[in-house]
């Protein structure tokens, strides 16, 4: 009960904020560039990605900074330069001017004054991924209205500790959120008789400019998605070792140090598509997250000096290994929760 009050005055005070705060041009560069699908983006479709980017912010009662009638390319220029050649590259000698981000984590700051404006968005938009990723056509891409709840609510749940969510209740938020989408022609609804949401896909407009709107808000949600996913995986070395029966105690700054170090590798590797996934931060947060859920359980002793917190695996989300190989077993609760993250994540 304290926590929802918390929560819903921090709402409140946030949208107040948000009603007076005004959103600078490094913050409108910095979500550009971090939202993009490409290594990198040329002067005028950023300038036009800049604009298109503080129409949506005003029509969610956002304000953007204007600057003396001066024209966006001007604009983009000079928040080009506050951000600096260590957040924004240039690469020089090509067709046109072209910009990339040097500093992802850096450039997050900027995006995270304006992500929350699209958050509602950005989990709706993941939940349809989950049908959007396995490609084909739009019946098979199409989405029912139940399917849409189900992961939207996981993924409201998953990140409830990153954000705050409007307060009208999971269901509501989901209608005006479709409304909203349908009424930019991102989507398109099909409702019953009674005017009930039946199912859900992208517009036609939407698919004819290659989904550049509905990939903006997936761009914005998948770094938390990945931080999400990795954390999760990361719990599958809390196994016990083969013939183990005992449980595995490890301390949770170990435990985290490894999450970071495993996110690191995959990302090397190419199996992860975001460093800032791998933060520390993040990944305290999503341990957090599952000793709520009950998927581990954190022991901690009065003098946290020299007993630091330890964590282990919960009972029945311990995966199974498989007694001939040793192998863990890819099944049971833990699997599945990964398995429903990793439906949103972003391929390729
Ligand atoms: C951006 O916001 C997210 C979600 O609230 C938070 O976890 C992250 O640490 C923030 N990043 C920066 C660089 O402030």
């Amino acid at each position: 009960m304290r926590v929802r009050i918390l929560r819903t005055l921090g709402y409140k005070v946030l949208s107040d904020i948000n009603a007076v705060s005004v959103v600078m041009p490094t913050a409108l560069i910095g979500t550009v560039i971090l939202t993009l699908r490409g290594r990198g983006v040329g002067k005028s479709e950023l300038v036009r990605r800049v604009d298109w980017l503080s129409d949506r912010i005003r029509a969610k009662g956002g304000r953007v900074a204007h600057f003396a009638g001066a024209p966006t390319s001007v604009v983009v220029e000079r928040g080009i330069e506050v951000l600096g050649p260590d957040l924004v590259g240039v690469v020089e000698g090509l067709a046109e001017e072209t910009f990339y981000a040097v500093d992802r984590f850096q450039l997050s700051f900027y995006r995270n004054m304006t992500i929350h404006l699209f958050i509602s968005e950005a989990l709706v938009s993941a939940g349809m991924y989950t049908r959007v990723k396995l490609g084909g056509g739009p019946d098979h891409q199409r989405v029912t209205y139940s399917w849409l709840l189900d992961h939207v609510s996981f993924l409201s749940q998953l990140f409830r500790g990153e954000f705050i969510f409007p307060t009208v209740g999971l269901s509501v938020n989901l209608e005006n959120t479709l409304n909203g989408l349908e009424r930019d022609d991102v989507i398109k609804i099909r409702r019953n008789g009674v005017g009930g949401i039946d199912t859900v896909e992208l517009s036609d407009t939407e698919r004819a400019c290659g989904r550049e709107n509905y990939d903006f808000y997936c761009f914005l949600i998948w770094p938390f998605v990945e931080a999400g996913w990795l954390g999760a995986i990361s719990l599958l070395g809390l196994t016990p070792p083969p013939g183990q029966e005992a449980d595995v105690w490890l301390e949770v700054n170990r435990a985290q140090d490894m999450a970071q170090l495993l996110g690191k590798t995959l990302y090397h590797q190419g199996d992860l598509s975001y460093f800032e996934a791998v933060n520390k931060e993040t990944l305290k947060n999503a341990f957090q997250r599952f000793e709520e859920e009950g998927i581990i359980v954190i022991r901690k002793s009065k003098d946290s000096k020299h007993n630091p917190p330890t964590t282990k695996i919960a009972d029945d989300w311990k995966p199974q290994r498989d007694p001939e190989t040793g192998k863990i077993i890819p099944k049971g609760r833990l699997w599945d929760f990964i398995e429903t993250i990793a439906q949103s994540r972003r391929e390729g």
